[in-house]
């Protein structure tokens, strides 16, 4: 894990294994800090390998015990065996078969990486590097095995055993022990490698696929959840059939397991046929979950199985390869949420999403292409590039080949790659086959990183009645890439007129939508537009790029009111309103303009048509939204300001309005997390947010008795982060009644941890201090590290970017202490600092300290060092 000379790993020096493993026996005898394991291996020289090469198994803090080839030991000069691999320097030039036995402490494993102890059981985690540290193992994604597991534990401590695949065999042995044995007929990669052993309660159902095949579903919990798996269970069965209908993919086991553990680095993990998920995105129930986490565990569990495609029958050829698996596997999880709840609001949400991690990573030192060419700690690239970006280029490759092209493209894809490790190259061109089109310039997508500006100007012409829009592309200098190439991009739009969308022909033909800019700028003339029409661009957000255009507030207004593409109808508010806090943020004393605050106004009379959809609108663009938009030299403090100037405006004067709305969505019958109940909830607690920002006692109290009167937890989270985040007396008891409250409740405590460290107050920096010497508190523990640091320092703009620094100083201590621990989790807490050279002079030169202070720190690990080296170059 530690290491001082820091080796990248490049993409152009991809070479195929010297040999491949044909199967893998593991056979895992679960014993406290002398759990040992048997790795049996049939090994053999790869015919695309350099032929006589010494064979080279990784391994990382391994414990050697033994090794045998053939059944014979091999003379020790033979081999040699470190913690971190295993060599064999003159490998028998033939198929042969390789034991090689291991000792292991799973409980002292705190980078839950490998085999690692969690609340109530023992597991693994693998990907991406983790099965090194199980055994000794090519552990490269382009070595597929099949897998045969036995795992043997004392059956008081660990009544349940789980690894891949189907259960073959299973028995008592003596001493209160006993075994199980587990077989993946399907060739996998080490990554995709999964076994838990413990004492977990589950429930079970069962899904019949489309080809008439029984599957057994089971999801295993901590004895006493089982009463909340219900929502994982039924999102779990419609991803499978949506999957079937969308794709043409049917699940290929004759199990699929779900395991909920309660420490894990990430959200969840598709290792085959046994998913290992972060609790926090399985367990829910009305009383302790969020309409929001519900939707995530929807998207999760669908995310995840989705994998058992894109990314476990086809897998990635090395891990440059992910967004492979990771892009397509979002675009897919995106389009299911998208069919199973609302496309437009899905869409919005995505996008915000997309705009405030990815952007903000791209236009920062950490900006790194969808897929990267070379990579000091591979941990450190599940960014929001590969995984978000990467399904914007998947979503771009539909919109430019079209649907019936694209879904024989995937066909094509899953029928000629099914069991091998690809590369984006073997992807796309199955779609440069089925489209028809040379797909050249679209790889600079994969290659080329920054968000690329399209500019747009237009001019009508009233005796010609056309309309001359020109776009023109330019690609931000990043990190290793000064200058770009023209990329091609799809611009969704239409021109709208006085009522409605405006019929159009582009060089003679109805237009059909859309157009690819290929060069750096273009001029596109619309023919038979008779009046004088506001462009609607880049509708549904076509690419992931940063429209600059000349639009004014009338525009706007006009966008807002009649755009038919509900996109841009959100977009339209939000340009606006981003807008004003601009002028708010540079001149404070200017009044809020009366136009934008009266289009609320109008728009609060039709909200109930889609509730979710006005939720959105009703939402104003963040702070780091804004920051984003200005760029450099950031002042969160004046940020803040200006939006609450906003806030403030439209809570003076439609708080009456606002709280009627609120009232007339008030309880339909119980608690349900469907989409409509989930939307009507979202409205009014966005009501509630902007009615508040008067100020007004009534208003206050109303947030006060939903607190106490809440009969689920979206209304009362909604209703205790209005309180605290507002700063008025009411909170403290609120903070106090929560905690009582849910005190037993880890996944809910998390909450409680969250909204104080997002109080945008001077003290909130000594309270996060305060809180992590709460018992319910734990450094060792992911989730709890996010829910109070991750939340303090990513989601509390004012007082982590603090004006004296002691923020960043904050983070530096914890994620120092943290480094020693999990490398992983402190990593992913540095980038909290992806943006500070952004900042104002001031901050930026404390924040600057701070990295070069951990820079200089002593034994860093590679994670966090090569964040830290990456940020400061
Ligand atoms: N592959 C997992 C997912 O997308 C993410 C993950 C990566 C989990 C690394 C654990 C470790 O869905
Ligand atoms: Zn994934």
């Amino acid at each position: 894990m530690r290491s001082d000379i820091v080796r990248p790993v490049r993409l152009a020096d991809y070479r195929p294994p010297d040999y491949l493993v044909d199967t893998v026996h593991l056979d895992i005898a679960l014993d406290g800090a002398a759990t040992r394991v048997v790795a049996t291996l049939a090994v053999r020289p790869n015919p695309k390998g350099r032929s006589g090469a010494a064979l080279e198994l990784d391994g990382d803090a391994l414990t050697f015990v033994r090794a045998e080839i053939d059944g014979a030991a091999p003379a020790p000069e033979t081999y040699a065996a470190a913690s971190d691999g295993f060599t064999l320097h003159r490998p028998p030039q033939r198929p042969f078969v390789l034991t090689i036995e291991t000792r292991l402490d799973p409980a002292s494993n705190t980078q839950l990486m490998g085999l690692y102890r969690t609340a109530s059981c023992t597991c693994t985690q693998c990907e991406a590097e983790g099965f090194r540290r199980i055994t000794y193992f090519l552990d490269r994604p382009d070595v597929l095995a099949v897998y045969t597991t036995r795992i043997e534990a004392d059956k008081a401590e660990a009544p349940v055993l789980l690894a891949n695949g189907n259960r073959i065999e299973a028995g008592d042995l003596p001493g209160g022990r006993h075994y199980a044995v587990w077989h993946d007929p399907f060739p996998k990669p080490s990554y995709l490698f999964a076994m838990v052993a413990g004492d977990l309660a589950h429930v079970a159902d069962e899904f019949v696929t489309a080809s008439g095949r029984r599957v057994r579903l089971e999801i295993h919990v901590e004895p006493g959840k089982e009463g909340r798996c219900a929502y994982a269970m039924d999102a779990l069965k419609r991803s499978m059939r949506w999957d079937e209908e969308a794709f043409g993919r049917e699940y290929d086991l004759d199990v699929f397991m779900i395991v909920a553990v309660s420490d894990f680095n990430m959200g969840a993990m598709e290792n085959k046929g046994l998913n290992v998920f972060n609790d926090k995105y399985v367990l829910a129930s009305p009383e302790t979950a969020t309409d929001l986490d519900y939707a995530n565990i929807e998207a999760i569990i669908a995310h995840e199985y989705f994998h058992n495609w894109t990314g476990n029958r086809i897998t990635c050829r090395d891990w440059f390869q992910l967004c492979l698996k990771e892009g397509l596997t979002v675009f897919r999880d995106q389009e299911f949420s998208s069919d199973q709840r609302s496309r437009a609001v899905k869409r919005i949400i995505d996008v915000r999403n997309l705009r405030s991690q990815q952007f903000a990573e791209d236009a920062g030192p950490l900006a790194h292409p969808v897929r990267p060419e070379l990579y000091n700690e591979i941990n450190n690239f599940y960014t929001a590039t590969v995984y978000e970006k990467g399904a914007e280029v998947v979503r771009m490759l539909k919109a430019l080949i079209g649907d019936a092209a694209f879904r024989a493209g995937m066909d094509l894809y899953f029928r000629r790659h099914d069991g091998e490790a690809v590369t984006i190259e073997d992807f796309i061109a199955c779609f440069a086959e089925t489209g028809g089109r040379d797909l050249g310039q679209f790889m600079l997508w994969y290659r080329q990183s920054g968000t690329p500006e399209v500019k747009a100007t237009g001019q009508w012409d009233a005796k010609t009645r056309t309309y001359r829009l020109e776009l023109a592309q330019t690609i931000p200098p990043t990190p290793g890439q000064p200058s770009k190439e023209p990329m091609v991009i799809p611009v969704r739009l239409g021109l709208v007129g006085a009522s409605g969308d405006l019929p159009l022909r582009l060089a003679g033909r109805p237009f059909d939508g859309i157009v690819a800019l290929t060069e750096p700028s273009r001029t596109y003339v619309f023919e038979g537009v008779r009046e004088r029409p506001v462009p609607s661009l880049l509708r549904g957000f076509s690419a992931p790029v940063k429209l600059v255009h000349e639009l004014e507030e009338a525009d706007l207004l006009t966008l807002f009111e009649r755009d038919s593409d509900p996109f841009n109808r959100w977009q339209a508010a939000q340009s606006y309103a981003t807008g004003l806090i601009l002028r708010a943020v540079r001149k404070p004393d200017l009044p809020i303009d009366a136009r934008f605050v009266a289009a609320i106004g109008t728009f609060l009379d039709d909200a109930r048509r889609d509730p979710a959809f006005a939720a959105l609108t009703l939402t104003l663009p963040s702070e780091t939204d804004i920051a984003r938009e200005i760029g450099v030299n950031v002042d969160p403090d004046a940020i803040f300001a200006g939006r609450q100037a906003l806030r403030g405006a439209i809570g003076r004067a439609l708080h009456g309005q606002l709280m009627r709305l609120r009232e007339e969505l008030a309880g339909a019958g119980p608690y349900s997390p469907d989409a409509a109940g989930a939307g009507r909830r979202a409205l009014r607690n966005a009501a509630l947010y902007l009615a508040c920002g008067s100020g007004r006692a009534e208003v206050l109290a109303a947030v006060a008795r939903q607190f106490a009167a809440a009969d689920n937890m979206t209304d009362r989270h909604a209703a205790l982060s209005i309180l605290t985040l507002s700063d008025v007396p009411e909170a403290e008891p609120a903070l106090q009644s929560f905690y009582e409250r849910y005190r037993d409740d880890p996944l809910v405590i998390d909450k409680w941890l969250m909204v104080q460290a997002q109080i945008p107050t001077t003290g909130t920096l000594d309270r996060v201090k305060r809180l992590m010497g709460h018992p319910a508190f734990s450094i060792g523990n992911p989730n709890r590290v996010r829910a109070l640091i991750g939340a303090f320092c990513s989601g509390n703009p004012t007082q982590f970017n603090r004006a004296d620094g002691e923020g960043f100083r904050f983070l530096a201590a914890v994620v120092l202490d943290i480094d020693g621990k999990n490398p992983q989790l402190a990593a992913r807490l540095v980038s909290a600092l992806r943006s500070w050279r952004s900042l104002e002079p001031v901050r930026r030169e404390h924040a600057g300290a701070a990295l070069r202070g951990l820079a200089e720190a002593p034994s860093l690990s590679r994670d966090v060092s090569d964040i830290v080296g990456r940020a400061l170059a």
